[in-house]
């Protein structure tokens, strides 16, 4: 089969097409045929190896110390059961799936556990729609629920509205009944009203902490924020939670939690629950959540949409189709 290989960290120009021996799957296991797949902000940073700071070596540990473990790039993918394991039994050949597994999924095959993130495919998306859902809207779910606490009426402000993470977090913080503000920059601006977000400020043109409403919690999805800014803003017992971290919050997310008051929360997302897939699908069948996607690329091109992605600038999601392969 065809896939896209990083054998070596760095630039875009380090990705490869290559033809690899297609995966069998174990008993456990199920073989999805990827139709879509897709370049998400982690892609990136695991292949140029940038941006880790003071996980540097643990990631390092995790990914492969001087090259990465797993060449295969991707981690969201949608496409059809191809086969299916001696000891599986949620799937048969022919469902339409989507999921999410570190590594593997910029492939024309990709080998599953059955117990992860892999859950029928939403009737109501096409299989490139799907392949953008699970790394941000996993993510936010994790972030709202885990880390933001996020209750009904609460004030929340998130910054990094029009991102992968940042527009699923507008629209799931929405359905759990907050009030919503989403920072952006103006050429987004539409977008993030149209996610359901009840206020947008324009981070070219307004500062939120000089502003004059008060948040429950600030979600920053990006980075940019910082706290020590933000108290003005935030309420006394607020949360101010960072996707993105640095070894300055990592020390001020030490400090608040010893202490009454606001505090600071770095958090991380596993992104491999199934139950918590099955959540995301429930919202996408109801309408509560949509996926966005900015661009689309073959598989052939996949430097193209790491270079894109690198940029930092996409708005959602960025597909890389497999459909077309050969
Ligand atoms: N800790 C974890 O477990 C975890 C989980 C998931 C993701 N992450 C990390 O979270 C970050 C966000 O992920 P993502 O996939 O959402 O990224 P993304 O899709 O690449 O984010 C791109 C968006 O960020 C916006 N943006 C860029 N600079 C901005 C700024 N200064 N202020 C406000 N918005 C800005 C851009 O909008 P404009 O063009 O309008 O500025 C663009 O729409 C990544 O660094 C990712 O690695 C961490």
């Amino acid at each position: 089969m065809l896939a896209a290989t990083c054998r070596r960290y760095g630039a875009p120009e380090v990705l490869k097409i290559e033809g690899v021996a297609r995966p069998t799957p174990k008993a456990d296991e199920i073989l999805v045929q990827v139709r879509a797949s897709s370049v998400t902000s982690g892609d990136v940073r695991m292949r140029a190896f940038t941006g880790a700071g003071i996980f540097w070596l643990p990631m390092r540990l995790l990914f492969g110390v001087l090259r990465p473990r797993n060449p295969i790039t991707g981690m969201e993918f949608a496409g059809t059961i191809a086969a299916v394991g001696k000891g599986t039994r949620e799937f048969a050949v022919g469902d339409a799936v989507f999921g999410m597994k570190i590594g593997g999924a910029n492939a024309e095959f990709l080998a599953v556990r059955e117990a992860r993130a892999i859950v029928a495919k939403p009737e109501g998306l096409t299989f490139e729609e799907a392949a953008v859902v699970p790394f941000g809207a996993l993510s936010a779910l994790e972030f709202l629920r885990d880390f933001v606490r996020i209750e009904p009426g609460q004030k929340i402000l998130i910054h990094g509205a029009s991102g992968a993470v940042g527009l699923f977090a507008v629209q799931l913080a929405k359905h759990f009944g907050a009030h919503v503000t989403g920072v952006c920059s103006t050429a987004n601006l539409d977008l993030v009203t149209s996610l359901g977000a009840d206020q947008v400020i324009d981070y070219s043109k307004d500062d939120f902490t000089q502003g004059s409403d008060v948040y429950d919690a600030i979600l920053d999805t990006v980075g940019g924020t910082s706290f020590s800014r933000s108290k003005r803003v935030l309420a006394p017992h607020g949360r101010h939670v960072f996707v993105v971290q640095t070894l300055t919050q990592l020390v001020q997310a030490l400090w608040t939690s010893m202490r009454r008051g606001r505090r600071v929360i770095v958090g991380f997302s596993g992104g491999d629950s199934k139950d918590d897939l099955l959540l995301i699908k429930r919202l996408i069948d109801t309408g509560a959540i949509r996926p966005v996607i900015d661009r689309t690329y073959l598989l052939q091109e996949i430097a193209d949409a790491h270079r894109y992605v690198d940029t930092g600038r996409k708005r959602g999601g960025v597909v890389v189709s497999v459909d077309a392969v050969g």
